[in-house]
């Protein structure tokens, strides 16, 4: 530490990075190191807070807002679990496409190809890679169609609807379609699936990928999800399952995206459960009396979950919450954070 000059040990490291998954941030390794080393010189250390609060914000690079809210959501202990979780370089988790290969048989290419992998226990059709592969879709069985990225805690979400084979299921904010393509799969490709997203970009990926895994029971349609009534009456009561991922903070998969927790704001966060009320209230009367709804996110924030949720329920007197089930982030679980909630009609 003492003995190596600042600039040789930047210019190793900077050398050390290129060759290691951090090649693209090369020069964002050294812009780092630099700037560390002129405050080491010109000795401005940090004053670290004695408030706790205030200390994981600083050590952990999280918004302090967002630290106390999290603090208030799950308590101290388990909000710090959680803000180091997100801080943890987050699982590659693929879903293979059952109606084209299986477990064993996948994780056999993988190993074939030199890929260290494994199944994810509790799952159907889940595997893990164990490092990183230099580009996703240079990956065995990509373009064939043979499995899809999804973060493991969202591939608990399309099951949760019970798909059939001929059920008509709407997917009210598809795209890019992980879970469209799942509930394809898992129904034989035999159900009719209609995914709607009011992104034309994000749509065109959805139909990439239903062309990638070669999925012919589900139709796009761009549409606002609030007004698919107007749109199309005969949509009333119509949906066997319906599935509203719908749009939210993502504060549940900051380790994927972590500069994204600068942008987030409590006034975001407000205007998105308005969102999510509006598209919940406009989409539940397209649901047979019989038939399920699961709403799904993926934040941990109870005013987009489970508060919002209960409100709902009880807002709408016809309506039973069968389950409800928020998965959260921590040291030992490498999957995204996640809320479901399972929708259904009073008998
Ligand atoms: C959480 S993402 C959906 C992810 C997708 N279900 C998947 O698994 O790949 C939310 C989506 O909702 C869409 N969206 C937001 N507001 C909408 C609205 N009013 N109507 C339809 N789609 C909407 C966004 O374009 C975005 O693609």
């Amino acid at each position: 530490m003492d003995k190596i000059p600042f600039p040789a040990a930047i210019s190793t490291t900077v050398e050390v990075a290129k060759k290691t998954d951090l090649n693209g941030l090369a020069g964002t390794v050294n812009a780092i190191l630099r700037n560390a080393s002129r405050k080491f010189e010109q000795k401005i250390f940090p004053e670290l807070s004695s408030d706790r609060k205030e200390r994981i914000s600083y050590l952990e690079s999280f918004p302090l807002w967002l630290v106390k809210d999290l603090y208030k959501w799950v308590g101290n202990r388990e909000g710090e679990n959680i803000i180091k979780a997100f801080n943890k370089k987050p699982s590659i988790d693929l879903r293979i496409n059952q109606l084209k290969t299986n477990l064993d048989n996948f994780l056999k290419v993988l190993h074939e190809n030199n890929i260290d992998a494994e199944i994810i226990n509790d799952l159907h059709n889940g595997i893990t890679l164990k490092s990183n592969p230099r580009s996703i879709k240079n990956l065995p069985g990509f373009s064939d169609g043979l499995w899809t990225i999804q973060d493991r805690s969202s591939q608990w979400i399309a099951p949760l609807l019970n798909p059939k084979e001929g059920e008509k299921i709407l997917d009210a904010c598809a795209a890019p379609g992980s879970k469209s393509t799942h509930l394809a799969e898992l129904t034989n490709d035999s159900a009719e699936i209609i995914a709607v997203d009011r992104s034309a970009k994000r749509l065109k990926i959805l139909q990439s990928n239903l062309e990638r895994l070669n999925l012919k029971s589900v139709s796009t349609l761009k549409a606002d999800a609030t007004s698919l009534i107007e749109l199309n009456p005969k949509f009333i009561s119509y949906f066997d399952k319906i599935l509203l991922d719908a749009p939210c903070s993502g504060i549940g998969t900051l380790s994927r995206n972590p500069d994204s927790r600068w942008s987030l704001s409590k006034e975001k966060i407000k205007s998105l459960t308005l969102l999510q009320e509006k598209l919940l209230e406009s989409i539940f009367p397209l649901l047979k009396k019989d038939g399920t709804l699961v709403y799904s996110t993926c934040t941990i924030c109870p005013d987009e979950n489970n508060l919002l949720i209960e409100r709902f329920i009880e807002k709408n007197k016809t309506l039973k919450l069968v389950s409800q089930k928020q998965i959260l982030p921590s040291l030992d679980n490498p999957g995204d954070g996640f809320y479901s909630a399972i929708i259904s009609y009073k008998s």
